[in-house]
């Protein structure tokens, strides 16, 4: 049976935050009241959902969002949706305040969440947020570019002093299983070595790369550490000093000030694209899709499919990271 345009739909963001969210909740909203479609953002993710935590977003209310980091939404993890009883509640409450379609703005499983509505009827869209860029269909994910700027600044500082000391920093990125985020800032950080959990190495190969460094007459050794390689960093600088490298060893673990910031001019197009695309798919009858780059374009991928491939890693970037490093 033919439902018809959506002419009221939710936007929820979920999983961690991501710079750019905010962006893409302003596109969302402003594209859905160009075509006279009502928003209502749900606070708290899939846990606003169930609770009925809901208010209506108007053009005016996701004014002076464009360039804020984090999520005005809040994107609370939820346990409770994972339960089919859970899902059950949302979409009661989703036809209880007339929501007739969903923009799901978030990481993987985020995205499997927004699976299980589609399975259940609900009209859904996807759009790929998360610093670590593991989300299949989609070259870049909202905040990835924003991420890498800010390790790729916080690199630059650490090495004013590696190299005023002489020393060896390893430095831990985000990227839960994913090793994006530490391989490409390693080649625009112009790092020594970067560790990923995608490939293993030995820890005599680690000793190597900063040896040779120091015989080269490099001031400084710059080891960029995924946070899901195969050495918990602090251990890995413990194993390191006790070896006699030339370099003393030093840890700089940055954390969540990779999640924050105001989005670049990438991440804020990128946003805009999404949002965008993604409340037209719901005004098309597009259901069950994630908006994603491909190429130059926006495409459309299943939510299934992006659901059941693991993005790989693209070793090419890792063979220039290396061979950048002489
Ligand atoms: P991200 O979206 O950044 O990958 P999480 O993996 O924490 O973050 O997922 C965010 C939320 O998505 C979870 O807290 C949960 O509410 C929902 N979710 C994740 N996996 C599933 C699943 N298999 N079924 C239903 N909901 C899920
Ligand atoms: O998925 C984004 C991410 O920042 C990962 O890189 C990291 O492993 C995880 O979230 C940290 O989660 P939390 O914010 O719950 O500590």
């Amino acid at each position: 049976m033919d439902q018809g345009k959506p002419t009221t739909i939710g936007v929820l963001t979920s999983g961690g935050d991501a710079p750019g969210m905010n962006s893409c909740i302003r596109a969302v909203v402003r594209t859905a009241a160009s075509n006279g479609v009502r928003v209502i953002g749900i606070l708290n993710g899939y846990d606003g959902l169930i609770n009925g935590e809901f208010k209506a977003l108007g053009a005016r209310d996701v004014g002076g969002i464009l360039q804020r980091g984090g999520t005005i939404l809040q994107p609370r993890r939820s346990l409770a949706f994972q339960e089919p009883r859970g899902q059950r509640e949302a979409i009661r409450r989703m036809n209880e305040a007339g929501i007739e379609g969903l923009v799901v703005i978030g990481g993987d499983g985020s995205l499997r969440g927004a699976q299980k509505l589609h399975e259940q009827g609900v009209r859904v869209v996807g759009v790929p947020a998360s610093i670590d860029n593991d989300i299949w269909g989609t070259n870049m994910a909202i905040g990835v570019d924003t991420s890498m700027n800010t390790i790729m600044e916080a690199v630059d500082k650490l090495r004013d002093t590696a190299s005023s000391h002489g020393r060896a920093f390893l430095v831990e990125t985000m990227g839960r299983g994913s090793g994006y985020l530490a391989m490409m800032t390693g080649i625009v950080a112009g790092a020594e070595m970067v560790l990923l959990p995608e490939v293993p190495v030995r820890l005599d190969e680690v000793a190597n790369a900063i040896e040779d460094a120091y015989r080269r007459g490099k001031s400084h050794a710059i080891i960029i550490v995924a946070e899901g390689a195969s050495f918990r960093t602090t251990e890995l600088a413990s194993m390191l000093d006790d070896m006699d490298l030339g370099f003393q060893t030093r840890v700089t673990i940055l954390g969540h000030i990779q999640r924050g910031g105001s989005p670049t001019a990438f991440d804020r197009l990128l946003a805009a694209r999404l949002g965008h695309r993604a409340v037209e798919a719901l005004l098309n009858g597009e259901y069950g899709y994630m908006v994603g780059l491909q190429g130059n374009e926006i495409a459309l991928t299943p939510i299934k499919e992006v659901i059941e491939h693991q993005r790989p890693a693209n070793l090419q970037y890792y063979k220039i990271a290396r061979d950048l490093t002489r």
